[in-house]
């Protein structure tokens, strides 16, 4: 609590909230969770379907192209802006803004803290250049078939895919249960 009181004090805050299972239901942030369980039950599911087709080295082209296409068809249907983040990122695309650092390093905390990942997430109203806007970020933890992809023991045939593809990752050696990132969502208010 203390890190996010102070996070609130340090930028222009209208609201900021810590979110769990508890917290009464905020209208955004209802509908910026709603979006990021479609996301992510549908990446899931297109992931665990190319798993079981060809492996991992064949399911990473669908997080290549399917991730960043879905996220782009949620932006437009739902009118936020949606994708995901990481503080070391695959896809140098997906890397965080300052706000989602500190709110990442926040959940890394709030892990440390013995907090459970499943449910995390964070909302604040923030006041930018184009004015008002509401951001939501859900943490996403690290699950057993992630591994195979961002684990520390990973196949030299998936590692060879994973290089030609993002000579630049930096997104391995994670543990199961880890936060491998978040959902990022924002909208004008
Ligand atoms: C088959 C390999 C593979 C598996 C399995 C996999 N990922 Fe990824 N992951 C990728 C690739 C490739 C990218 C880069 C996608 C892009 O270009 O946007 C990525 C990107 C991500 C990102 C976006 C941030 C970044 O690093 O660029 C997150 C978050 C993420 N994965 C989480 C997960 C989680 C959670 C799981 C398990 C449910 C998982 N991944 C399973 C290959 C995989």
């Amino acid at each position: 609590m203390k890190l996010i009181a102070r996070l609130a004090a340090a930028s222009a805050i209208l609201a900021a909230t810590t979110l769990s299972a508890e917290t009464p239901p905020n209208p955004n942030a209802a509908e910026a969770k709603a979006i990021v369980k479609e996301f992510a039950t549908t990446l899931q599911g297109e992931l665990q379907a190319a798993i079981k087709d060809g492996g991992p080295t064949n399911a990473i082209a669908v997080c290549q192209e399917r991730a960043p296409a879905i996220a782009a068809d949620l932006s437009e249907s739902s009118g936020w802006q949606v994708g995901r983040t990481s503080l070391k990122t695959r896809n140098s695309d997906n890397a965080p803004d300052a706000w989602e650092q500190k709110i990442l390093a926040d959940f890394d905390a709030r892990r440390a803290a013995g907090e459970d990942v499943q449910p995390m997430a964070y909302a604040e109203a923030v006041e930018t250049a184009d004015g008002k806007t509401f951001r939501f970020m859900k943490a996403i933890p690290t699950g057993e078939v992630c591994l195979a992809c961002h684990g520390s023991d990973i196949t030299p045939e998936v590692a060879a895919a994973i290089d030609e593809r993002y000579p630049d990752d930096m997104a391995r050696g994670y543990s199961l249960g880890d936060v491998r990132g978040a959902f990022s969502l924002s909208k004008p208010l």
